[in-house]
């Protein structure tokens, strides 16, 4: 049985001090279940501070975004070297607001996934489509297009070093959640689709959902048979409900 991870995109909020009084509230009350994997995902000031915090926790650290490049003259970036000497595992490929605000296309999240997987950072690659491509009835070719590039670049091996979380754009931030049906409908897509090229691999690798996940609605999600767990933004941002969200995933 696939572990549920629940993961944290704090995006670009917080501060010392409400980073902390969230931290400690987390792992007071996290719940101790084997199966259920914690992930928070703070901007780039505090990861290293958050790395402190959450020394010898259970609880793991990523980041948000990364450079595609190693190291040298890219003025604002950051390293996957980097990102792994400040304690990170973990960081998050072509979430929709870097494909839309920051014109990331999907050879530069290729890139990136690419990066990641070399420098031995587990990518959590972000895939969705918007409203306007799932009332074209596009959905599935959206997310083939978005999935494709990375396979293409990288092979499917390195999917086992990987997760891969389906965000639909219209749910992302706007309290419009993805029945579990639709959902999980995209989900045993994105599996097949990796089943093609190793069932293996497929069948291994942890498919997160996100968009307005909250904790009434976490439980009907991950009990899916192809939903792993929740990529979550606005509910990370306070311990109650973060841990609402990830009590439903230990409930399971
Ligand atoms: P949301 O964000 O939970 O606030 O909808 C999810 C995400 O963007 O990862």
């Amino acid at each position: 049985m696939r572990d549920i991870l629940v993961a944290g995109n704090w995006k670009m909020n917080g501060d010392t001090a409400r980073n902390s009084e969230l931290l400690a509230g987390i792992l007071a009350g996290a719940p101790t279940s084997d199966r259920v994997k914690l992930l928070v995902c703070p901007p780039f000031p505090y990861l290293a501070d958050v790395a402190r915090q959450i020394a010898g926790s259970p609880l793991q650290l990523g980041a948000q975004t990364v450079s595609e490049h190693p190291a040298g003259a890219f003025t604002g970036e950051v390293s996957v070297a980097m990102l792994r000497d400040i304690g990170c595992s973990h960081v998050l490929v072509g979430h929709s607001e870097r494909r839309s605000l920051y014109g990331e296309s999907s050879s530069d999240v290729a890139a990136k996934f690419a990066a990641a997987i070399d420098g031995g950072l587990r990518p959590v690659l972000c895939v969705g489509e918007t409203l306007a491509e799932r009332n074209a009835g596009q959905t599935e070719q959206v997310v083939d297009q978005q999935l494709n590039a990375v396979l293409e670049r990288v092979g499917i091996a390195a999917f086992a070093r990987a997760i891969v979380a389906y965000e639909p754009v219209w749910a992302i931030g706007t309290g419009l959640t993805a029945t579990p049906q639709q959902a999980q409908d995209v989900h045993r897509h994105i599996r097949s689709v990796l089943a093609a090229h190793d069932a293996d691999i497929a069948e291994a690798i942890l498919i997160l959902y996100g968009g307005s996940v909250k904790g009434d609605n976490a439980a009907g999600l991950f009990s899916m048979p192809d939903i792993d767990g929740g990529l979550i933004g606005g509910a990370s941002l306070k311990a109650g409900d973060f841990l609402a969200i990830a009590d439903a995933a230990a409930s399971l």
